[in-house]
């Protein structure tokens, strides 16, 4: 069986938790992977057992009726505590809580003695999150505005080959000399305000120790056993986090990316699983645009539409504010030159489009079609980040189709004006979407299975 590969197609937030959630059921996979990224991530999964945000566990943990195992493969860089939590959070939920009238959270207990972490992973330790919060302060007006995770020193210092593994917990005394070399090295590095928040070095190995004996059953030669997996022909999910827009190398632009590889790409590097030429490789583009942090966003909206559409999602229970930092996420238009650099970075199969219903109120929709520079027409993107801010949308307004979707499970009943604006993404991105997401559950979705929309329409 093919593997299949799920990237966010955009900057993240894209609903790719629910898309695995539902994938993981019908393709029934028996490894689910987290491959980039860590504690910056959240994915939202809605099911019957509750709604839950993940962020570093994969998605396919919902389905106990499967045998899967669930990996955080070796590209990733892990908070043990704050995995630690997770863990216990799935296995201990809080009681069901009545979140708006008629709406309640049913959290029910989930197993997680088949989540397996490599031994490759990284660990962000904590003057990971020091570094960075010194690194934002120093940057003042340009800042990143990161997730505050640690997540770009703890890639820093992997590339600079002085990170913490996962692996070097199971050697206490190796762990201790690394620790006298890395501990001081970092207390060097940060300013008063900051040196003064650092746990002594002794509480820090104590913390490690303790929380490595409690999760050492989950620590796993992962790439071997993804190896044996994939020799033996099952089917692998490779889920990842943030989008193509954050990557490190292919992202728009440094500094405003995350420090992992978001791509297709990545996804093979950072699990160990070996790319073949009949993987299925899933886009996920939300029907519309968010993006956190800072950083240019050309169809960025901030007048009425924008926020008739933040009252749509928070209405239809997506609000549009981080998983992982409660932020209020920049909404705006679709962008089709954006999701076609995507694409082209990716080579998609296909298209999961998510969020479709969020669209449902509006009159009218602006889809950006091509950018303008100067007098140039771009297609996509330009690679300086100069042009990039200087390059203006050049919107095709489509008719909204003014319905309520969320109830629509065959494409041939939706509405005129919704067919033509998904046709109109597919041709635009050059990868035929099927599966279109009309709410947050993992029953509001319409898919297309083998079909396309050409086909079908
Ligand atoms: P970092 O990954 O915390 O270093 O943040 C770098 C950039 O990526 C910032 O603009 C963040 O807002 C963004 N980012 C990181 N993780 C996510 C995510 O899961 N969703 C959306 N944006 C993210």
């Amino acid at each position: 069986m093919p593997t299949i590969v799920v990237i966010g197609g955009q900057w993240g937030d894209e609903g790719k938790g629910a898309v695995v959630d539902r994938l993981v059921g019908m393709e029934k996979p028996t490894k689910v992977v987290r491959f980039n990224g860590g504690g910056n991530a959240g994915h939202t999964v809605k099911n019957e057992l509750g709604e839950f945000r993940l962020h570093h566990v994969p998605s396919g943990i919902f389905h106990p009726e499967l045998k899967r195992t669930c990996v955080l493969g070796g590209g990733m860089v892990i908070d043990l505590a704050k995995l630690q939590g997770e863990l216990f959070e799935l296995e201990n939920p809080k009681p069901a809580v009545e979140v708006e009238p008629r709406v309640f959270k049913v959290n029910k207990a989930v197993s997680v003695e088949d989540v397996k972490i490599s031994l490759l992973a990284h660990l962000v330790m904590p003057w990971h999150r020091l570094l960075e919060a010194q690194e934002e302060e120093m940057r003042g007006e340009a800042r990143i505005a990161t997730t505050g995770q640690g997540i770009g020193p703890c890639y820093s210092d992997r590339a600079g080959r002085r990170g913490v593994q996962i692996r070097d917990l199971n050697h206490e005394t190796a762990l201790k000399e690394k620790l006298n070399l890395l501990y001081p090295y970092n207390l060097g590095k940060l300013r008063e305000k900051y040196r003064a928040q650092l746990p002594s070095q002794e509480m820090i190995l104590q913390e490690l120790l303790s929380l490595a004996e409690e999760l050492k059953g989950h620590f796993a030669d992962t790439e071997e056993m993804l190896a044996e997996a994939q020799n033996k022909g099952e089917t692998i999910v490779l889920e990842g986090a943030q989008g193509t827009l954050l990557d490190v190398d292919y992202g728009l632009y440094p500094p405003f990316v995350t420090s992992s590889h978001t791509t297709r790409w990545g996804a093979y590097l950072g699990s160990g699983v070996k790319p073949a030429s009949d993987d299925r490789v899933i886009g996920v583009f939300k029907a519309y645009v968010t993006r956190v942090g800072e950083g240019p966003f050309p169809t960025e909206d901030t007048g009425e539409a924008a926020q008739q559409l933040r009252n749509r999602a928070k209405d239809r229970g997506s609000a549009e504010v981080g998983t992982t930092t409660g932020r209020p996420r920049k909404v705006g238009w679709p962008d089709i030159p954006l999701a076609r650099y995507s694409q082209r970075i990716n080579g998609f199969t296909e298209i999961a489009f998510t969020k479709t219903d969020v669209l449902d109120e509006l009159e009218k929709i602006k889809v950006a079609v091509a950018y303008r520079l100067g007098r140039k027409s771009l297609s996509i993107p330009p690679r300086d980040i100069g042009d990039f801010r200087n390059c203006e949308p050049r919107y095709s307004d489509m008719p909204g189709w003014c319905e309520d979707t969320s109830k629509k499970r065959r494409v041939q009943d939706l509405p005129e004006e919704m067919k033509a604006f998904l046709r109109g993404f597919e041709t635009g991105v050059g990868a035929p979407i099927h599966l279109i997401g009309v709410g947050p559950k993992r029953e509001e979705v319409i898919d297309l299975g083998e079909r396309n929309l050409g086909s079908i329409l």
